[in-house]
């Protein structure tokens, strides 16, 4: 079986090698994305693997399934980057929906406690012989009230941390957890009482910039906002609004609505031409990561066994646990279950 991945980095490259010595397939990598114009070259691949920028539109699916791919993997958990009704009945998809819910939720800890203590400031204070801690006063985490939008896998890990350092937590999802412990609210509620957000829902219609003009009004003056999901669960404009006008304190970024054009990628000679994403970076009070919340080396391994073991069960013609298509994006809860690995 021959696999062509796209947007391939030298870790995915090291984690796929290595992993594969339990597979044997044949595998080529490709530094460019996955889009209109680089569909063409799936020609001769069984199947295609993809990561989270890359295009994977109507006209994408007709030229892979022209090309005879018949399995589209996504190296990834969030599929909000392609069209399952397009793809239903013609390629078989499968994600990596689990692959270190840890790895995110201590990200977005890490970016809490970095914007909050700006140890990131102190870093290179220090390293200049400036010990001088004007501006870089933070305030303690103990007994704030953390807003949590989504309780699946990662924000229950993330939940776990807050908790283990005496924060309040408040969660809002439309699926609660059934008999948990979680203290859930309703999204009105959660932006009223929270000092804290962290995002750990999925982009889909429903919560597309779910942080906008509206919903910031009704957040605590002096908010700070998490967001390790997907960029557009945030109208950008709308949080520089915030953040020029003080009602939002400081905002964290592992992701952003147009990061396919910068992230992952070296941009350090060059001019930034997105100007709104040029404001957010010239902000003191804004922390962005490109990306990275997955990014540990257990993650990884476990991102290139998941996806090489899904290949398998296909090559196999064994039922397909992560397999995820146009009725199941529809009826989550329904569906899955009752067609795991035989949608089509
Ligand atoms: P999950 O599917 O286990 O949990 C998502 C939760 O969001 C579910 O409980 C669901 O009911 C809830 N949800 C759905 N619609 C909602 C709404 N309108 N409002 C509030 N909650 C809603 O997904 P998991 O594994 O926890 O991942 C969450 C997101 O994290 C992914 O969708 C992905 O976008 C993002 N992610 C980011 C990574 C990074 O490196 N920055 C890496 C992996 C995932």
């Amino acid at each position: 079986m021959k696999i062509v991945f796209y947007d391939s980095k030298p870790y995915d490259i090291k984690s796929f090698e290595k992993q594969n010595s339990q597979y044997d397939f044949k595998f080529k990598f490709l530094e460019y994305r996955l889009n209109e114009d680089t569909a063409s070259f799936s020609s001769g691949y069984d199947v295609v693997c993809v990561f989270v920028n890359d295009v994977i539109n109507k006209e994408v699916i007709d030229i892979l399934y022209e090309n005879g791919v018949k399995l589209l993997a996504l190296r990834c958990a969030g599929y909000n980057n392609v069209d399952f009704k397009a793809a239903f009945g013609k390629i078989h998809i499968i994600r990596v929906p689990a692959y270190s819910p840890y790895a995110v939720a201590e990200h977005a800890m890490a970016l809490i406690m970095t914007l909050n203590r700006k140890t990131h400031k102190a870093y290179i204070r220090t390293r200049e012989s400036n010990f001088s801690l004007n501006g870089l006063i933070g305030f303690t985490l103990h007994g704030k009230t953390i807003g949590v939008i989504g309780t699946g896998r990662i924000g229950k890990v993330f939940i776990d941390i807050c908790r283990g350092i005496g924060m309040k937590v408040i969660a809002y999802d439309p699926y609660p957890v059934k008999n948990s412990d979680i203290d859930y609210v309703s999204l009105e509620e959660l932006y009223h009482q929270s000092d804290i957000i962290s995002l750990h829902c999925p982009l889909t219609k429903e919560t597309r910039h779910l942080i906008n003009e509206e919903s910031i009004k009704k957040m605590k003056d002096g908010i700070m906002l998490i967001n390790t999901s997907r960029g557009g669960l945030v109208n950008t404009k709308d949080l520089i609004e915030g953040l020029k006008n003080r009602k939002i304190l400081s905002a964290a970024l592992d992701v952003y609505e147009e990061e396919s054009d910068y992230f992952f990628e070296d941009f350090s000679s060059e001019i930034i031409d997105d100007d709104i994403l040029a404001r957010l970076l010239s902000m003191p009070n804004v922390l962005i990561t490109s990306h990275q919340a997955f990014f540990t080396a257990e993650a990884l391994e476990a991102i290139a066994m998941t996806t090489l073991d899904g290949i398998s069960a296909f090559r196999n013609n064994l039922p397909l646990d992560n397999e995820i298509c146009y009725d199941c994006t529809h009826d989550k809860e329904n569906c899955m279950k009752q067609t795991k690995g035989k949608c089509f």
